[in-house]
C-alpha cells in the first residue's frame, strides 16, 4: 500500500492534491492519504487539525490516515476518528494510557495506530500493540518532510514482521519518513505493508504517476 503524505502538498489546494493521487480508470492510486497533525509541542512544527481533516474527509474518497504528532493524544485522538479518519495513529511516547486511546479510537469506528519514533524500541510495547490495528515505524525524527531515511529502523520492522507472520501479533506495518524510489525496496524487503511518502510523491512532476512508480518499485 502507498499512502502519500499531504505534508508535502500545497495546503491551499488540498482537494486537488488529493485528487491528483486518487484511484482512476487506469491507476490504482493512493491506498490511504496520510495526514500529519503537528502541534508545535510534541514536535517542533505546526500543521493542521480537526477542521481541516473534517473538510478533507468531505473532499476525497481516499481513506484518511491521520498521524497525530501531538501531546495528550488521549484527549484528542477520538475526535479524528469521529471526523471520519480511517486510521488514527498516536505516538506511544505521547500517550498516557495507550490502551485506553486505542479502545476509544476503535469505538468511534476507526482503526487504531501506534507510532514509534526512530529511537523508541518495540519490546516494551508489545502488550500495548495487541490493542492496535497498525504500527507506524518512523524512519526519520517526526516533524518535517524531506529528511533522510534512517535504515537502522528496519531492524524494528523485521522484528514486528516476524511476530505478525508467526501469528503473535496482528498489525499492519507502516513506515514513514524518507521513503523514495531509492529506499522503498529495502523497506519492502524488511516487511513493510504500507509506505508513507511525502516529498517523493508531491515533489514529483506527476504525483499520481509517482504513486504507481513507488508501488512497482516496492514489488520488484
Ligand atoms: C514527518 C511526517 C511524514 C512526512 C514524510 O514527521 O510524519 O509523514 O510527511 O515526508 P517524506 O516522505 O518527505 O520524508
Ligand atoms: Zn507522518
Amino acid at each position: 500500500m502507498i499512502a502519500p503524505s499531504i505534508l508535502s502538498a500545497d495546503f491551499a489546494r488540498l482537494a486537488e492534491e488529493a485528487a491528483a493521487v486518487a484511484p482512476s480508470a487506469d491507476r490504482r492510486g493512493a491506498d490511504w492519504l496520510h495526514v500529519d497533525v503537528m502541534d508545535a509541542h510534541f514536535v517542533p512544527n505546526l500543521t493542521l487539525g480537526l477542521p481541516v481533516v473534517t473538510s478533507l474527509r468531505a473532499a476525497t474518497d481516499i481513506p484518511l490516515d491521520c498521524h497525530l504528532m501531538i501531546s495528550d493524544p488521549d484527549r484528542w485522538a477520538v475526535g479524528y476518528a469521529e471526523a471520519g479518519a480511517h486510521n488514527v495513529t498516536v505516538h506511544v511516547e505521547a500517550a498516557t494510557d495507550p490502551i485506553g486511546v486505542a479502545r476509544d479510537i476503535r469505538a468511534a469506528g476507526a482503526l487504531a495506530g501506534l507510532s514509534l519514533k526512530p529511537g523508541t524500541p518495540l519490546e516494551p510495547y508489545l502488550d500495548v500493540l495487541r490493542h492496535y490495528d497498525t504500527l507506524l515505524v518512523m524512519s526519520v525524527e517526526p516533524g518535517f518532510g524531506g529528511q533522510a531515511f534512517m535504515p537502522e529502523v528496519l531492524d524494528k520492522v523485521r522484528q514486528v514482521r516476524r511476530l505478525v507472520d508467526t501469528g503473535h501479533l496482528n498489525v499492519l506495518v507502516e513506515i514513514d519518513g524518507g521513503i523514495s524510489a531509492d529506499t522503498i525496496e529495502a523497506a519492502a524487503e524488511a516487511g513493510v505493508d504500507c509506505f508513507v511518502a511525502g516529498s517523493a510523491v508531491y515533489g514529483a512532476e506527476d504525483p499520481g504517476a509517482a504513486v504507481e512508480a513507488l508501488r512497482d518499485r516496492a514489488r520488484s
